[in-house]
């Protein structure tokens, strides 16, 4: 049998999960699933690179990995960043095979620091530097062919490829696997509240509907979604309407969406029909993730002895290379 290839990808916890998380990121790794060998971490490591609260991580860690399972993903595929210290390991020697230059020069250290400049701190860490370098550990640890992430990723996928290279040619060996991001199409899903904006928790309760919310907050959050024009010129589709259609379509109802469509084309289309038909998606397709979160609540102390346990398995791979690649740099182990 051909050797499946290895997908990775990974995950900040930070709270609630919502439905542009679900249709942009996801929804796609469940997917993968079927054809890969498929790893997905939540990288607590990674948030700590910005002011945070201890108690607020541990508790986010955990809701992640359960909104995580809840919506779909295989325990044995999950692990957490700090039960395989290794990445951190591994991070320390990329470390040294990377540019301080272009750690300097990347898009979302510019924009973070500049964030942390302005707030009233203004303090920037050393992490928030070498954010790209734990992510390079992150996909390289494991070997991984292909890396599922949005466009805003690309510049950090370079940098593990230049460290990759890098660690090769000084190895004198083609020991670390180059990964490519993998583009699905996905939507971008924008607020209901206020849809020129993506749908973010950042952005405030009204701006994010979140997976798990009782189908009545859903239904409430999608009728009073934004429609009209606003200065759309005339003639084409508002943000609003067009965000509507895009769930719509997410959610994979191709026949209703058709219908409104045309409706939309001969100049009839109901708001109010196009709102209730986007509600009920949303609700079906969230009823399964309510109730497995339920199933989860109920047995949280299993349920984190099972992520803590796959955590274990997928470490034994991380050591492999951790060992691996002290050796072909010329640093002593012992062998556990
Ligand atoms: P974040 O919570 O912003 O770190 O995002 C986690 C993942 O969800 C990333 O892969 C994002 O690209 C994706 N994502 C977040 N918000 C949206 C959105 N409004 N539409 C589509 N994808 C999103
Ligand atoms: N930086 C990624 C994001 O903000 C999260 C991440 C950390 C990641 N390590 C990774 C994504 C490894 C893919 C692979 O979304």
């Amino acid at each position: 049998m051909e050797q499946k290839k290895r997908v990775l990808s990974c995950i900040q916890p930070t709270g609630d999960m919502h439905f542009g998380n679900y249709f942009g990121a996801v929804k796609n790794w469940v997917d993968l699933q079927a054809e890969y060998e498929c790893f997905y971490g939540v990288v607590n490591y990674h948030a700590m690179t910005m002011p945070y609260d201890s108690k607020k991580l541990v508790h986010n860690t955990w809701e992640l990995i359960f909104n995580l399972m809840a919506t779909g993903l295989k325990t044995e595929t999950l692990f957490i960043q700090s039960l395989v210290p290794e990445h951190a390991e591994l991070c320390w020697i990329f470390n040294c095979f990377t540019s301080y230059g272009q750690l300097s020069r990347m898009t979302q250290f510019k924009d973070k620091s500049k964030q942390s400049e302005e707030s009233s701190e203004g303090f920037i860490s050393a992490g928030l530097l070498n954010y790209p370098v734990l992510q390079a550990a992150d996909i390289l640890i494991y070997r991984a062919d292909f890396v599922p992430v949005g466009d805003d990723q690309d510049q950090h996928l370079e940098l593990a490829r230049n460290i990759a290279q890098r660690f090769n040619n000084q190895a004198g060996k083609e020991y670390l696997i180059l990964p490519k991001a993998l583009h699905t199409e996905v939507p971008r899903v924008m607020s209901t509240a206020e849809p020129t904006r993506k749908m973010s928790k950042s952005a405030g309760e009204k701006h994010y509907i979140n997976i798990f919310a009782e189908p009545d907050r859903i239904r409430k959050q999608i009728r009073s979604a934004v429609t009209d024009a606003g200065d759309t010129p005339a003639g084409e589709m508002s943000p609003g309407v067009k965000n509507l259609f895009s769930l719509l379509k997410a959610c994979e109802k191709h026949d209703i969406y058709d219908a409104l469509m045309n409706n939309y084309n001969a100049g009839n289309l109901k708001y109010v029909d196009l709102k209730e038909a986007v509600a009920e998606a949303l609700v079906e397709i969230s009823n399964p993730f309510r109730q497995r979160k339920a199933e989860i609540n109920a047995n949280k102390k299993e349920v984190k002895e099972q992520v803590k346990a796959s955590s274990v398995e997928i470490r034994k791979r991380a050591q492999e290379t951790i060992r691996e690649v002290q050796e072909l740099s010329g640093l002593l182990n012992v062998k556990f």
